[in-house]
């Protein structure tokens, strides 16, 4: 079965063949909620007055399954997601589907990589260790405490929403929580997917649906920190990781080493509904490259490409293979759109891509999972933001030019709050 993705799914997600048969996305949450705990944090006291905390810091990402039993319900989720994976009026019936059909073979890729994706545990832990320096360069809204929020993996955001009423915000008690993609370029079918699942719970918990206001009092305030792309601590992480690898190569051969910049690709018509991904993945290439004061070459090419429509290339593995057979054997590969590990770092480049390419001179940089760096450029981003007082960028007012979806239009609406609404077109 081909379809069409608006954003790169893992190749090994997609392969096989399809069978129709398989549990519902519905089913598949009240499963993960049963089995996954959003962070667990001592309760607050929202009636602190004299201060702005405590505020909630809530990560958003794409998760993975933390053990191959989780496989199943990540993919089913996955593929039930209109955003990420159009396929329709049939979506909710047809992901699942495709998803128990795929499970078994991911399973094993996920049993390769050690037995589950590494996500959550760098996840929980960039955040609790990027509030512990938030309570020290923004005590005003102290104390900041870490949730994480995954759109097709435990824990989801409806479990992290009543995590936050369990620990007293919300429900009448008002409270800040800033919502803070985990993926620093922008698009609509990563940070987009996770806003609009963020909006759908909170206008099932306290919104206007919860007790029939228009808008109860005491609902949690919430704030985005929408992109981050070139943000200097999060280029300065990069770089050392990158200049860390470098140095494993002979001195008088380390200025010729290739950088390829490898980021998930997207369908051709997403970037030409005017996705914003493209530009903003290409700008963190930049400003790395102007930190290392383009020493290297370098190249930006995509990876986990799937199906037979038109995707953004080139693609990672295509690169590699065609620089490698010009003798160009020294070559770096560099994640650049992702925080941690996954799957597409640990099985994709290194078991697939690197392993094929059979030359000890192809290597990958570290991810930044605990990049001390990489956590203080996150405290940074978060300390300016609350200083700020801004509700979410700019840039997140102005939908894709190609967009049609009302689902967009209401949650841009509602991050952009009351002042700007107007301004989302
Ligand atoms: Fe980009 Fe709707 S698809 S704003």
């Amino acid at each position: 079965m081909a379809f069409r993705s608006p954003f790169a799914i893992p190749r090994q997600l997609l392969v096989g063949t399809t069978s129709l048969g398989g549990r519902s996305a519905i089913s598949s949450r009240l499963r993960c909620n049963q089995r996954g705990l959003a962070t667990v944090v001592p309760p607050v006291t929202q009636d602190a007055t004299g201060s702005k905390g405590p505020t909630a810091m809530v990560f958003m990402n794409m998760g993975g399954p933390s053990t191959t039993d989780e496989v199943e319900d990540f993919l089913s989720r996955l593929f039930a997601d209109g955003d990420l994976i159009p396929l329709g009026r049939l979506q909710s019936y047809i992901g699942p589907l495709i998803a128990r059909r795929r499970t078994s073979k991911i399973q094993k890729q996920y049993a390769d990589i050690g037995g589950g994706s590494p996500i959550r545990k760098w996840s929980e832990y960039q955040c609790a260790e990027m509030c512990k320096l938030l309570d020290k360069i923004s005590p005003e809204t102290a104390p900041h405490k870490p949730y994480v929020a995954f759109r097709y993996a435990a824990p989801l955001t409806e479990t992290m929403y009543e995590q936050l009423f369990a620990d007293g915000f919300g429900n009448g008690k008002g409270g800040r929580a800033v919502a803070f993609t985990q993926y620093p370029q922008y698009s609509c079918s990563t940070t987009g997917s996770s806003l609009n699942e963020l909006w759908k719970w909170r206008n099932r918990l306290e919104g206007k649906r919860a007790n029939g206001e228009s808008e109860p009092a005491g609902a949690i305030q919430w704030s985005v920190i929408d992109r981050w792309p070139s943000h200097s601590g999060l280029v300065e992480a990069f770089a050392q990781n990158i200049e860390a690898q470098l140095k494993t190569y002979p001195e008088e051969k380390r200025d010729q080493v290739v950088l390829l910049f490898s980021a998930h690709s997207l369908p051709m018509s997403v970037v030409n509904r005017g996705d914003p991904y493209p530009a903003e993945v290409a700008a963190t290439v930049h400003a790395v490259m102007q930190r290392l004061k383009f020493k290297n070459p370098y190249r930006l090419c995509w990876q986990s490409q799937v199906g037979p429509s038109a995707w953004l290339g080139a693609q990672t593995s295509d690169t590699v293979q065609e620089y490698v057979k010009r003798g160009q054997t020294d070559l770096i590969l560099v994640p650049i759109a992702f925080t941690s590990d996954h799957i597409e770092t640990l099985y994709e480049l290194d078991q697939e891509v690197i392993h094929e390419a059979n030359n000890p001179g192809v290597k990958r940089a570290e991810s930044l999972n605990g990049s001390p760096v990489f956590i203080q450029a996150l405290a940074d981003i978060a300390r300016d933001h609350l200083q700020k007082g801004e509700l979410c960028s700019r840039q997140m007012t102005l939908r894709c030019q190609g967009c049609t979806s009302e689902r967009c239009l209401g949650q841009k609406k509602f991050f952009a709050g009351q002042e700007h609404a107007s301004m989302v077109v």
